[in-house]
């Protein structure tokens, strides 16, 4: 399994400082949530981890290689949707795997409508889906490549309070499911403490990573555990650090 690390990224726009010396390490198999203010530079992390841009100084590395370009193996969702608008979601699910030539495509599409429960839209247009099928499908699409690392950018943050919280508890179950090492960025607490196993709580702009906190509450989390105390306190704890960061 895949170990994924960020050593010392800085990166500027400009004379607009983004990222300042970040250093994190995503454990095989675990999901680790950046948790940070709009505007510090999370989309910019992550897609400096993607491969998709340079840092300026530093280096992300997987299972101890340097990345320097994207590839499936680090499968991004970006913060808008990735979907193409052209093409049914069967074919949008298919697509990465034909791609790579595999012999199982039906299987691994047949697998993935029936993960996220679109099974009965699998001929429908991407606009022809809500915005949260269209979230779960834009994952979906990802994972068809079975990347051992999956990267997240605000996946649900489209998403009404309800929506979201129905998205939540089908990721964890679709993460629990797969042994995919996952990095998750979020400005939403109850996200980062619904999904991840530990999260990074990022300073505004450069953003640093200022504070890593083990989440303590285990496998099964959903609903009931917005109301578990242990919860409360914790989210509580966070929203204070993260206003004064
Ligand atoms: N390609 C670019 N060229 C110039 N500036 C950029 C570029 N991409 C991002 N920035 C700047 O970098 C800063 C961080 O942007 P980024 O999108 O990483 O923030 P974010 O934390 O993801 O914000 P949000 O929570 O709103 O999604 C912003 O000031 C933005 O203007
Ligand atoms: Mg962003």
């Amino acid at each position: 399994m895949s170990t994924l690390r960020a050593v010392q990224i800085s990166k500027s726009f400009g004379a607009v400082a983004v990222l300042d010396r970040i250093d994190l390490t995503v454990q095989p198999g675990e999901t680790y949530a950046l948790l940070g203010p709009s505007g510090c530079g999370k989309s910019t992390l992550l897609r400096v981890m993607a491969g998709f841009e340079p840092a300026d100084e530093g280096r992300v590395e997987l299972a101890g290689r340097v990345v320097t370009r994207p590839s499936p193996e680090r499968g991004m969702v970006a913060q808008a949707g990735t979907l193409f608008p052209w093409l049914p979601l069967r074919d949008n699910l298919a697509f990465g795997p034909r791609e790579a030539g595999r012999s199982d495509v039906d299987e691994v599409v047949a697998e993935l409508l029936q993960a996220t429960g679109l099974a009965d839209f699998a001929d429908a247009l991407p606009r022809q889906l809500s915005g949260g099928m269209q979230q779960r499908a834009a994952i979906a699409q990802v994972l068809a490549n079975g990347p051992p690392v999956l990267l997240l950018d605000e996946p649900f943050g489209a998403l009404d309070a309800q929506t979201r919280l129905r998205m939540h508890e089908w990721l964890r179950s679709v993460l629990a499911a797969r042994e995919t090492t996952t990095l998750l960025v979020t400005h939403d607490v109850d996200e980062a403490l619904l999904l991840a196993d530990r999260l990074g709580l990022l300073s505004a702009r450069p953003a640093r990573v200022v504070e890593e906190i083990p989440v303590p509450f285990g496998g099964a989390r959903g609903r009931h555990t917005l109301s578990d105390p242990a919860f409360v306190r914790m989210k509580a704890q966070i929203l204070d650090r993260v206003l004064v960061a």
